[in-house]
């Protein structure tokens, strides 16, 4: 499968999308001061899948607030389609969230809990500038964003996000991406709520949601078999810098760095035999 991308990829030109240099955050000051995210460089292209891959405390989510413009960058710098990044006021900003989006961890705390599902999705159609679009477009366009998910818009309309399961909330959560149709989706850790089965049909509906609006997705995992299956490019972190890069091919089936080699070897091996006798004997 991440062969199958990267071919693919190979074929089209690459237009940057996202790069940093030297991007560093340090969090406090004096004695206290601790570096979370340590002079990384990096460049995302236009369409690709790429996971930045380490373990709980590596820097993951602090270079993905960076990137998402959330918190300031302490030295270094990013540049958005080839030129600097400039959110410097909040107008801005705001342009530039039209233009990265982001999943969370808990799909609970995405949602303000007031409103319906229909003013959820209503709020994705302003954002595209559909706000003034009639009655009947607003409804088929978030009918056609809710079966993209295999979600029944007609079903949703009236209920609130807390009354959905947890996979129904990751469905919805991707249906507000097809809306939104960003440059650049950011999922850190996107399918850790839900079981295996939702997690393989959230990850295919992500892949295809890709294909149809050649979307930049930057996926933040701690599971480095889940970056091999889903990316075009691996970046793996350690203590706050990138210790390996390249396609996920090269990081993961021929890595140089110890800390990867660590990290596929902590895969559990599910295709090992069991042998069942000794787990009769223990
Ligand atoms: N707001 C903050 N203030 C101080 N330290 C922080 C803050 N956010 C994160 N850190 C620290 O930065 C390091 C990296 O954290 P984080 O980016 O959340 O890692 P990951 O997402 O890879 O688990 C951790 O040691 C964490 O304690
Ligand atoms: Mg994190």
């Amino acid at each position: 499968m991440a062969q199958d991308q990267n071919s693919k990829q190979n074929l089209t030109e690459k237009k940057p999308c996202l790069s940093g240099r030297g991007v560093t955050k340090v969090f406090g000051i004096g004695k206290q001061a601790m570096t979370a995210v340590d002079h990384v460089d990096f460049d995302f292209n236009e369409g690709e899948i790429i996971s930045i891959v380490g373990e709980s405390g590596s820097g993951k989510t602090t270079l993905s607030k960076m990137l998402l413009g959330l918190i300031s960058v302490t030295e270094g710098t990013i540049e958005y389609q080839g030129k600097p990044r400039d959110i410097s006021s909040a107008a801005k900003k705001k342009e530039y969230w039209k233009n990265i989006q982001p999943i969370f961890q808990d799909p609970f705390s995405s949602y303000n809990i007031f409103y319906k599902i229909d003013a959820v999705l209503d709020d994705c159609l302003r954002m595209r500038g559909k706000g003034n679009a009639s009655e009947e477009e607003k409804i088929a366009l978030k009918t056609e964003a809710c079966s993209f998910v295999n979600l029944k818009y007609a079903e949703l309309t009236n209920k609130y996000p807390f009354e959905l399961s947890g996979g129904q909330m990751q469905r919805l959560m991707i249906a507000r991406i097809f809306l939104l149709k960003p440059k650049i989706l950011m999922a850190d850790e996107p399918t850790s709520m839900i079981d295996a089965c939702s997690r393989a049909t959230i990850l295919d509906m992500l892949l295809k949601l890709r294909d149809e609006i050649n979307m930049t997705v930057i996926f933040i995992t701690h599971d480095i078999g889940l970056a091999y299956y889903i990316s075009d490019k691996v970046y793996i972190m350690e203590h706050g810098k990138f210790v390996e890069s390249g396609t996920a091919e090269e990081c993961i089936i021929h890595p140089k760095s110890p800390y990867t080699k660590r990290l596929i070897s902590d895969v559990p091996k599910i295709y090992e035999k069991w042998d069942l006798d000794t787990v009769v004997n223990e």
